[in-house]
């Protein structure tokens, strides 16, 4: 049973709406099975309001925060320091309070990656035909590349939102945007499909490209957890390619998050049980 004393230390989740979000379930067991004094809560936080709750986590000594949809830019300006990842995305999803100084950091493209390696499936030299240019398209092409991706070629709806990020990559690695109309044409030579777009999370939404035509040679990731098994990812598991949907992102971007605070190793598989329990 979670004890709360006066020597608990908060954590928690600044979003606008944060209702559904998972972490507070997610890191509150994770600190328990550790049995580390301290408790994770939701904050709706107004964008409007954001520099004033950053200034409560310095006056509070709130230890740590996650940042979700909308405030992950925004919140920036804010912090005192932010480290490479987060500053190549202009996006923080976890910051760190030291003593009144806060640090953000952006965990979700490697923990992305992460939940690959955990099924067992390797980036390094791979060809990766990456859909949306949003902020999460963003945090995993980046990710892919450091951690040794051969080539990402990234296709979005709004072409312009694809060319901007690959000329913002290309320091980094081989990268060409494409239109969506044009993924069929390219789907031979990627030995992974990434959906980073919304597109799936509603069950009347028109597919990105006809679904048929995925050869069951490629790895396909949908970083949707909800529905647990998207359109995309039921016909590629027909057509005999392997899935992997964004339930291991969610947690591992988490135990990232939970590394950084505490710099003890996460407890991923009670992170990951906790989360399949609710969905
Ligand atoms: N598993 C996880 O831990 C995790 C973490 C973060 C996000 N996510 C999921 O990732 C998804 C995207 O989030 P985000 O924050 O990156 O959103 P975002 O920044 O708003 O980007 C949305 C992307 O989706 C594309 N898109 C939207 N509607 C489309 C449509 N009808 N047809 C084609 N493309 C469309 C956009 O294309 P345009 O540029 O043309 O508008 C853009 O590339 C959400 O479903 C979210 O739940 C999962």
């Amino acid at each position: 049973m979670l004890r709360i004393t006066g020597k608990t230390d908060v954590y928690g989740i600044f979003g606008f709406p944060v209702k559904h979000s998972l972490s507070p379930l997610m890191q509150t067991a994770a600190f328990e099975a550790l049995g580390i004094d301290a408790v994770y809560v939701p904050f709706e936080v107004n964008p409007d309001n954001l520099g004033g709750a950053v200034s409560g986590l310095r006056a509070m000594n709130i230890k740590g925060i996650n940042v979700t949809v909308p405030l992950k830019e925004k919140i920036v300006p804010f912090l005192d320091r932010i480290d490479e990842v987060a500053a190549f995305l202009g996006a923080v999803n976890t910051v760190k309070n030291e003593n009144g100084v806060l640090s953000g950091y952006n965990t979700d493209g490697d923990g992305f990656v992460d939940s690959l390696e955990e099924e067992g499936v390797d980036v390094r030299g791979k060809t990766v035909l990456l859909i949306g240019a949003g902020g999460s398209g963003k945090a995993v092409a980046f990710a892919l590349l450091n951690r040794g991706a051969g080539r990402v070629i990234i296709a979005n709806r709004t072409l312009d939102r694809a060319v901007a990020l690959s000329e913002k990559l290309k320091s980094y690695g081989d990268v060409e945007a494409i239109s969506l109309e044009d993924v069929e044409r390219v789907l031979s030579s990627a030995d992974l499909i990434v959906n980073t777009t919304s597109v799936g999370m509603r069950e009347t939404d028109p597919p990105l490209f006809d679904y048929e035509v995925i050869p069951p040679s490629v790895v396909v990731v949908d970083i949707i957890y909800k529905p647990f098994k998207t359109e995309l990812l039921k016909v590629a598991e027909e057509k005999g390619a392997k899935i992997i949907n964004g339930l291991g992102m969610l947690v591992h971007q988490g135990a990232r998050a939970f590394r950084i605070w505490t710099g003890k190793e996460p407890p991923v598989d009670v992170m990951k049980r906790v989360i399949l329990e609710q969905l």
